[in-house]
C-alpha cells in the first residue's frame, strides 16, 4: 500500500527517521558505564519494546502495572514500573508477574514498602525495589534525610523485596530549554542523588542501581559518573515540544529526527486562507500546543475541535487542494500516541507494517 492509500487520521511512524533514534541512542552510551532502560510510556508497543532490547537495552520502563503487564506477556523480562503503586489489586497483578521476569517497582513510603511486601509474600515472588529520591522534580520521592535511610531499611528486612537503589528522575528538567540549563538542573538533581547514595552507604545499604533522566537530559546523567541507567522515552518518536529544545551549539532541535506524524485530511476549503483538516482534539494532545505541519513552515494549524482542525493557509496560494493529506507534528507525543489503536509504520511512500498500541491499560 502506499501513503496516499491511508484513511486519515492515522498515526504514522518513519522508519528510516525511527531507526536513526534507535542508534542514535545507543551511538550516545556506547563506552559509558550506563545502561539504556528506554521508557515504553512513550510508545506503549511491545514491538517496540522488543527492539529496543535488541539494541541492547537493559530492560524496559513502564509508569503503569497494565503497561507492564503486557510488556511480559509478549517476552519482556526485565521491567521497571517508574512509578509508586498503592493499590493493594494492582499490586497483586504487579507482583504475579514476577513469576515470569524481573520486575521493579519504586517506593517513597512505609506504607507502601508493606503493601509491596505483602503482595509479593501472596505471590511466592522476589520483587526489586528502587527508593524514589526527590531530586528536584517535586513530584513523587523521598527527602534525603530519616526516611530515606527507614525505608530502605524496612525494604532490606522484607525477605521478598530486594533493595537495588535510587530512582533520581527530574521531570521538570527535561524541557528546560536553554543546554546549560539542563546541565545545571542534572547537576543539581545528582548532587542530591549522591547525597542519598552515600548516606545509605554510611549505613550499611550499598545502592547498585541509580536510574533516571530522559530524552532531554540523559547526556548529563550519562556523564555524571553516578547514574548507571538512563531512562529516555521520546527519543524514538520525537514532538513539537522536544524540538524546541536548544543544543549545545545554541540551536534548536538535535541529533534525534521527527519520526512519529499524524496524518490528516483536508475536508473543507471554507473560506480563502483557511482549510479543515479531519484531526482534532480527538486525534492528537494539545497540552505542549498546537501541532506543525511538516514541510509546510508558511501553513498555521490554528486550533482544534474534536473532529476537526483549523488551518491559516495565507492569502498566498499555497498549493493545498481538497483531499490533500498532510504530517502533523504533535507537541506531545506520548499522549497522542495514546490514542491510537496502532502505528502504521512507513518507509518512504511505502506502508510496511502495522504495530499494535497493546500497552494503554492502567
Ligand atoms: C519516570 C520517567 N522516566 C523517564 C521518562 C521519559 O522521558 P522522555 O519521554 O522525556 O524521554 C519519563 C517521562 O515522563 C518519566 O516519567
Amino acid at each position: 500500500m502506499s501513503l496516499g492509500e491511508i484513511e486519515t487520521p492515522t498515526l504514522l511512524v518513519d522508519l528510516d527517521a525511527f531507526e536513526n533514534n534507535l542508534k542514535q541512542m545507543v551511538t550516545d552510551t556506547i563506552g559509558t558505564n550506563t545502561s539504556i532502560r528506554p521508557h515504553s510510556k512513550a510508545h506503549k508497543c511491545p514491538v517496540i519494546a522488543l527492539r529496543q532490547i535488541s539494541l541492547g537495552a537493559a530492560g524496559i520502563c513502564c509508569q503503569t502495572v497494565g503497561e507492564a503487564e503486557v510488556m511480559v506477556k509478549s517476552g519482556v523480562s526485565d521491567v521497571l514500573v517508574t512509578n509508586e503503586v498503592v493499590d493493594e489489586r494492582k499490586l497483586r497483578r504487579l507482583t504475579a508477574l514476577g513469576k515470569d521476569a524481573t520486575i521493579g517497582v519504586c517506593v517513597d513510603h512505609p506504607t507502601g514498602v508493606k503493601s509491596l511486601d505483602d503482595a509479593a509474600v501472596a505471590n511466592g515472588t522476589q520483587i526489586d525495589v528502587l527508593i524514589e529520591v526527590n531530586v528536584g522534580g517535586d513530584r513523587c520521592g523521598v527527602d534525603v534525610g530519616d526516611s530515606l535511610l527507614s525505608i530502605a531499611d524496612q525494604i532490606t528486612r522484607s525477605r521478598h523485596l530486594r533493595f537495588r537503589g535510587l530512582q533520581a528522575y527530574q521531570g521538570k528538567a527535561q524541557h528546560l530549554r536553554q543546554y546549560q540549563e539542563r546541565k545545571a538542573a542534572i547537576e543539581h538533581s545528582t548532587r542530591i542523588a549522591r547525597s542519598a547514595v552515600e548516606l545509605l552507604a554510611r549505613h550499611g545499604t550499598p545502592c547498585e542501581i541509580v536510574s533516571g533522566g530522559g530524552t532531554g537530559t540523559y547526556p548529563f546523567e550519562v556523564g555524571s559518573g553516578l547514574y548507571n541507567e538512563v531512562q529516555p522515552g521520546s527519543y524514538i518518536f520525537m514532538d513539537g515540544d522536544y524540538q524546541l529544545n536548544c543544543h549545545k551549539t545554541g540551536a534548536a532541535g538535535g541529533c534525534f529526527q521527527q519520526s512519529l506524524f499524524v496524518y490528516t485530511q483536508v475536508i473543507s476549503l471554507p473560506r480563502r486562507g483557511t482549510a479543515v483538516v479531519d484531526a482534532g482534539l480527538k486525534a492528537m494532545a494539545f497540552d505542549s500546543g498546537m501541532p506543525t505541519i511538516s514541510d509546510m513552515p508558511s501553513v498555521h494549524y490554528r486550533g482544534p475541535s474534536d473532529e476537526h482542525g483549523i488551518l491559516d493557509t495565507g492569502y498566498a496560494a499555497c498549493g493545498l487542494e481538497l483531499g490533500a493529506k498532510l504530517k502533523l507534528i504533535p507537541g506531545h507525543c506520548d499522549p497522542t500516541a495514546n490514542l491510537y489503536d496502532h502505528y502504521v509504520v512507513i518507509r518512504g511512500d511505502r506502508v510496511e507494517a502495522a504495530w499494535p498500541i497493546t500497552a494503554r491499560g492502567y
